[in-house]
């Protein structure tokens, strides 16, 4: 596949959305062909599977969480992720496998071996080319989401130790896959965050920008 897959990662508000914006206007800049896209979500099956996932209407139990990330996965790599890098596209894309990890894996507590299994059937073993994982303090992310007048999603709604656990994953996931997962500091201005970002992606990609 001669496209390349850079994803955006991090605990509630950590400001994945507006950097993934910025770094496609400053790609598309360059004359990159740029798709943004996300989990749960980026396709027409995913938005229904995002709904049922993040409103608050009725009780999800842990497995069911778990495998509803993984068909929205499925569907997205077979659908979306494949298809646009066999046509040479750069996909941002909101979340991957490391949610599954940091979220049902070390915040929910579910078997990682589980995990593991389901990431690779969804995927087919596509893996990120590069994830930046934008890190923030967990109350200063909550505090962001309470600030934008949406209100809190079913997930954003659990505890603080629950978002810790969260935080904690995505620091070990990024001590195991040095090369792969990229911890950038996501309390500095939105300015310096996507300097930061724009390095590392000039580093990593090298000679393709
Ligand atoms: P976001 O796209 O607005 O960040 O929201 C997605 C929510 O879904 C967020 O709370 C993280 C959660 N999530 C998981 O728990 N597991 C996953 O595998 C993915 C992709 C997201």
């Amino acid at each position: 596949m001669s496209g390349k897959l850079i994803v955006f990662e991090g605990v509630e508000g950590c400001g994945k959305t507006s950097q993934m914006q910025l770094c496609c206007e400053w790609l598309e800049s360059l004359g990159i062909s740029v798709v943004v896209t996300r989990e749960p979500g980026g396709t027409e099956l995913g938005l229904h599977l995002r709904r049922l996932l993040l409103e608050k209407a009725e009780p999800v139990a842990q497995v069911t969480e778990l495998l509803l990330y993984a068909a929205d996965r499925a569907q997205h790599v077979e659908q979306e992720l494949k298809p646009q890098l066999q046509a040479g596209k750069y996909i941002l894309c909101d979340r991957y496998t490391d949610s599954t990890i940091a979220y049902q894996g070390y915040g929910r507590g579910l078997n990682m071996s589980l995990i593991n299994q389901l990431n690779h059937i969804a995927t087919g073993g596509l893996e990120s080319d590069l994830t930046i994982w934008l890190d923030v303090d967990v109350e200063v992310g909550l505090a962001r989401k309470r600030g934008d007048g949406i209100g809190l999603d079913r997930i954003e709604q659990e505890t603080i130790a629950f978002h810790r656990r969260v935080q904690q994953g995505y620091a070990e996931l990024a001590a195991s896959y040095p090369s792969r997962i990229v911890r950038v500091d996501g309390s500095l201005s939105k300015e310096a965050v996507q300097q930061v970002i724009q390095e590392i992606l000039r580093v990593h990609l090298k000679g393709l920008l």
